[in-house]
């Protein structure tokens, strides 16, 4: 590879928004990401459905908990649904809405992600700052 091509594919992803290869979420695959240095990192998660993959905030809308208690464990058994492990809210993971448990009705922040090259990425257009000022309060 050139040193200009590898300069073209430096550019074209942007490594701090890189959250894994999409084959790593192979079948009914989650797992947990942080982005951003400091006190306040973005602290996510990405989940498979089907075909696409979808982002999401790793706080629990009912009282702020991260969902998951190891690295890639977000879904109920039968990986249908996504699973908070403090008091067991159910979401759908299309959306992330709740749709049973303490805060039914409500829904997960969601996180807009890209897929290029074979990697999912947090999407340019996501302002990492923003998003986790505003998971923290
Ligand atoms: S913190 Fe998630 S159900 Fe209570």
């Amino acid at each position: 590879m050139s040193q200009h091509e590898a300069a073209l594919e430096a550019q074209a992803l942007d490594l701090e928004r890189v959250v894994c290869r999409l084959t790593e979420l192979a079948g009914q695959g989650a797992r947990a990401f942080t982005i951003g240095a400091g006190d306040w990192p973005l602290r996510g998660f990405v989940v498979r459905t089907g075909d696409a993959v979808r982002g999401y905030v790793n706080r629990c809308p009912h009282a702020g908990h991260p969902l998951n208690l190891l690295p890639e464990r977000f879904l109920t058994a039968d990986g249908v649904l996504i699973l908070c492990s403090s008091h067991g809210a159910l979401f759908e993971k299309g959306n992330g809405y709740c749709v049973a448990g303490p805060c039914a009705g409500r829904s997960l922040t969601p996180i807009a992600l890209e897929v290029r090259d074979g990697f999912v990425l947090v999407a340019d257009s996501v302002d990492v700052n923003a998003l986790a000022q505003a998971a923290a309060s």
